[in-house]
């Protein structure tokens, strides 16, 4: 497929704006979005979606102190989250997993993960969360900023063991295709996914709807 003007122009503009940061992420996404030209990337990216993002990165470093150790992303798309925990020089993150039901995901995230990908610090899951088994420590930490797409949410949250640290999203963003779990509240939102601790609980208002965040333990 021939390159529009315009598509060079904007890939043009991110290779110049990763040398200015010096941010290999920025690299990674200008990579990706050239060798996997799709909508949804961009719906990956958007801001509304790196703002519930940058969010959740910063109330977990207040939670945590950056010490995250091995972390299983549940849901992770197109592995954004991923990356951007892993560019934070204020974690310390011995690696992330992150678990997709969607092949078409599989490609991409690691694309978008290659400088940690290659290092050995990312690795792509493809799997229903619903049929994983989460043996205890495992992990030192899940996040699941899907929840919103869980029809049967206390299916899955049944098979996390007590104590497990969480990091968990929804949104009121009701009528959206996938969005079988929407909550109106935060309340609503901790009766799905009782936690034992809680260490943030929030909501965020963006653009079209509010995204619902609790940082604690299963
Ligand atoms: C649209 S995306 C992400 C939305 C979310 N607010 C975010 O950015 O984290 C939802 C992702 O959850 C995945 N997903 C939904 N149900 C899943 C399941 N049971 N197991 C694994 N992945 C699942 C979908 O394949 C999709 O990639």
């Amino acid at each position: 497929m021939e390159r529009s003007d315009r598509e060079s122009m904007y890939l043009d503009i991110l290779k110049g704006l990763s040398v200015y940061f010096d941010s290999p992420f920025v690299a990674d996404i200008r990579e990706t979005a050239l060798r996997y030209p799709r909508l949804t990337l961009g719906h990956a990216l958007n801001r509304n979606q790196m703002t519930s993002k940058r969010w959740l990165v910063e109330k977990l470093l207040g939670a945590t102190g950056g010490e995250l150790g091995r972390v299983c992303i549940l849901g992770g798309w197109y592995g954004v989250l991923g990356a951007m925990l892993l560019h934070d020089p204020r974690f310390r993150i011995e690696r992330v997993r992150s678990i997709d039901m969607d092949p078409g995901c599989e490609d991409i995230a690691r694309s978008l993960n290659r400088t940690h990908a290659e290092a050995g610090r990312f690795e792509f899951q493809l799997a229903d969360m619903y049929e994983i088994d989460f043996p205890k420590d495992a992990f030192d930490l899940i996040v699941n900023t899907s929840c919103e797409h869980l029809e049967t949410i206390d299916k899955w949250f049944e098979r996390i063991p007590s104590g497990t640290l969480l990091t968990l999203q929804s949104n009121n963003y009701f009528g959206i295709d996938g969005h079988v779990n929407c909550v109106d509240n935060i309340e609503q939102f901790k009766q799905q996914v009782p936690l034992s601790e809680t260490l943030f609980e929030g909501e965020l208002e963006l653009k079209n709807y509010t995204r619902f965040m609790l940082i604690g333990r299963r």
